[in-house]
């Protein structure tokens, strides 16, 4: 047995009543379960990243922050969202019990406590929630794998790193949601993680690589979506690794998509790439100012590979943000008008 399996599961009893508070505590303690408590949605909010509970049993009517929206928030925390919710009902309220599923409420119990019921729910939930923190475990096994394919290709630097950062400035500047931003940042360290199984003689060839070659180092595509295939909460992130290399005009790999045929994260995803490794130093190359860049960059848009309306708004973005560096107007306004070649 590991230490975690010693640990004893946290539960935090939420409710304003103090009677019910400590029916709760009492049952739970019984069951050989670590209980702590707060008297409002408020208070246990502000305990809940200290406390780290594995369960919350939450009361749904409180004053001033009631029950679903003390749920609403933790699950909208990268550092709770995890923690199961189990709504205290009345029973038979079929009303509450809709709305705290829209609260994103893991399950319910009513009022009074049946200590079998409560003690069976209970387990199963932290069970599930330590199975699930298991599978962010796998995430990170898969972020450092793709740590350890950047270090290995020369090209890179901090590449992933940066481009994460700018993933996300870029994202918010389109008005992307919330999950669109997180896949996008998540590309960003991931995209090229099917490099792991390109041998060195191709991924760390100086100077041009033979049509075969290519044909090998396309493979990583591939490769990467099948790594990271089996983890659900990839889904959203797969298309960026499978279709980074598509081209506008269809001239990409791996499925040669065209136009809106390719997902558009995977177009945001490409651009951004794409500049950063013009504005990087490699070793086949220096680093190009932003300017001479995106000049690239609607050149290649120009002859068909990227999406104009994006390549457009990309333009912006980097002239929003060369504008806050320099507090002056810029200079590319006067190519990145796209309208009369497309
Ligand atoms: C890369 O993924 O950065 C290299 C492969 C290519 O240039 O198509
Ligand atoms: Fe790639």
């Amino acid at each position: 047995m590991n230490d975690l399996d010693l640990e004893r599961p946290k539960i935090l009893v939420v409710d304003d009543h103090p009677s019910s508070r400590m029916t709760a505590v009492a049952l739970l303690t019984i069951e050989g379960y670590d209980v702590i408590e707060a008297e409002s949605g408020a208070s246990a909010l502000a305990k809940l990243h200290a406390a780290a509970p594995d369960l919350i049993l939450l009361d749904v009517m409180m004053p001033g922050m009631d029950g679903y929206e003390v749920c609403r928030r933790l699950k909208e925390d990268e550092q709770t969202r995890l923690t199961p919710v189990v709504f205290i009902t009345a029973l038979d309220d079929r009303r509450s019990r809709l709305q705290g599923i829209e609260a994103g409420g893991d399950d319910f119990l009513t009022k009074p406590f049946d200590q079998l019921e409560l003690s069976a729910r209970v387990k199963s939930l932290v069970r599930q929630k330590r199975l699930n923190e298991d599978l962010d475990h796998a995430e990170k096994v898969l972020f450092s794998i793709a740590r350890t394919v950047e270090s290995r290709d020369p090209n890179t630097g901090d590449h992933c790193e940066r481009l994460v950062l700018q993933g996300r400035a870029f994202a918010e500047y389109l008005g992307l949601t919330r999950s669109q931003i997180r896949d996008l940042m998540w590309g960003g360290y991931l995209h090229d993680i099917g490099k792991v199984g390109i041998p060195d003689a191709v991924l760390l060839k100086k100077g041009r690589l033979t049509v075969e070659e290519f044909s090998i180092m396309k493979q990583h595509v591939l490769i990467g979506e099948k790594i990271c295939q089996p983890l659900r909460t990839m889904r959203g992130v797969l298309p960026i690794i499978r279709h980074h290399h598509e081209r506008w005009d269809g001239s990409g790999y791996p499925d040669g998509l065209k136009g809106d045929d390719i997902p558009f994260l995977a177009q945001v995803f490409q651009v951004l790439d794409i500049y950063d490794a013009l504005t990087s130093e490699r070793p086949y190359k220096r680093a190009f100012s932003s300017e001479e860049a995106l000049r690239k960059i609607v050149e290649e848009t120009k002859r068909g590979w990227r999406n104009p309306e994006l390549i457009e708004a990309f333009c912006g973005f980097t002239q929003a943000i060369e504008m806050q560096a320099t507090n002056e107007p810029i200079w590319f306004e006067k190519y990145i008008k796209l309208e009369n070649h497309s």
